[in-house]
């Protein structure tokens, strides 16, 4: 089964694919050498669904305390964090001991915030079971809550000592979350390997664990390059300026992957106007969308006043200047600026 190696001086570590990985859990902790107590962190429903499976096998080694959270969003807070930090505390846990992540992106980046703050930061393991995690938010150090004035908008950057992707957990999936990481799954497509687009266009929805894994390998090298987001991690924002926009626009009517998928739409139309990609791009993108079941357009008359204002108001506005990434060609992205008015030629096909 594959393994990924992110390649980071001093914080390497590996990412684990395939089925039934959670029974080796306890084992690939242990090679670590990661002894003591672990703090199973999870969400009810995920906990509900692998809690009592992943508890077993890490109870051969360490003594295991579950600690749940409430299933949403907005339970990624510092108030839940502080919770979290209490039961530490009041456990004694100590700088050996290890957090487990549990669950999708929710539990993921509030788990890895709460193991980078509890002692000046304790083992950190990330047990991804949403699409979207296993390609994206377990891998890569991104740790975050949110505020009620934004988004992530605390975290830090802190690196897991393993990742643990098993697929199998992806068959309990709504297919809204299948979707989520489709779009996440097409933005590396379109920012390093045209080929995943061809896969995806022949296998439709069947996520074979090399797909992940080739996901994971292309993050872990941005990553590698980039770890704090100066400037060459940026790429992975492919699609989220527009995405992030429509999702706060339509109060999220549409799930994250859904609102990049389209984000990236329209970043590839602004591609074309300036000449970099063919329009016949635009036509087969569509197709893919339809095949995969991702939505190509929005459904609405957008107001461009609005969603620029929003975009705006987003972090990735630097020295007022806007900036996005665009493509020089499938799988060759550029950051760039760029002007209001091809925002707004860019809403008229999504
Ligand atoms: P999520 O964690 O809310 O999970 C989505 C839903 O699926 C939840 O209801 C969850 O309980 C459920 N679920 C999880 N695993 C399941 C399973 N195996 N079977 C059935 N149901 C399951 O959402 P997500 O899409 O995984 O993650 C979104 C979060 O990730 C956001 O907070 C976003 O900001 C963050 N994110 C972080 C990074 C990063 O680099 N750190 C990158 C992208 C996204
Ligand atoms: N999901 C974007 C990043 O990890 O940088």
């Amino acid at each position: 089964m594959p393994v990924v190696k992110v390649d980071l001086p001093q914080r390497a570590y590996q990412i684990h694919i395939g089925p039934d990985m959670l029974s080796r859990a306890c084992q690939l902790m242990t090679d670590l050498e990661l002894h003591g107590r672990a703090l199973l962190l999870s969400n009810r429903k995920v906990y509900r669904l692998y809690g009592g499976r992943t508890r077993a096998v890490l109870e051969k080694h360490y003594s295991v305390y579950p600690y749940l959270i409430g299933d949403g969003e907005r339970y990624k807070s510092l108030h839940t964090v502080e919770k979290v930090l209490r039961f530490l505390i009041r456990n004694r846990f100590e700088r050996g001991d290890t957090i487990v992540a549990l669950g999708g992106g929710v539990v993921g980046d509030l788990a890895g915030f709460a193991a980078a703050v509890y002692l000046r930061g304790v083992n950190f393991v990330q047990i991804p079971t949403t699409l979207l995690a296993q390609v994206d938010s377990s891998v890569g150090g991104k740790t975050a809550v949110n505020d009620p004035l934004g988004k992530n908008l605390i975290g830090s950057f802190y690196q897991p000592r393993l990742v643990l992707a098993d697929t199998q957990t992806l068959r309990t999936l709504r297919q809204r979350e299948l979707l989520s990481g489709l779009g996440e799954i097409v933005k590396y497509g379109f920012i390093a390997d045209p080929q995943i687009l061809q896969t995806l266009g022949k296998h439709r929805q069947t996520i074979a664990p090399e797909l992940i894994a080739r996901c994971c390998q292309i993050k872990a090298g941005i990553v590698r390059a980039d770890e704090t987001e100066k400037n060459k991690r940026a790429v992975l924002n492919f699609g989220h300026t527009i995405g992030h926009a429509l999702e706060t626009y339509t109060h999220y009517r549409f799930s994250h992957g859904e609102a990049i998928a389209i984000g990236a739409l329209a970043a590839v139309y602004m591609s074309i106007l300036r000449g970099h990609l063919k329009y016949s791009a635009l036509d087969k993108i569509q197709k893919l969308y339809r095949r995969l079941g991702l939505p190509a357009h929005t459904g609405l008359r957008l107001s461009a006043d609005k969603i620029y204002r929003i975009i705006q108001s987003d972090k990735k506005v630097a020295d007022s200047r806007l900036r996005m990434v665009l493509l020089k060609d499938i799988g060759k992205p550029l950051i760039c600026p760029v002007e209001y008015e091809e925002i707004v030629r860019a809403l008229d096909i999504i």
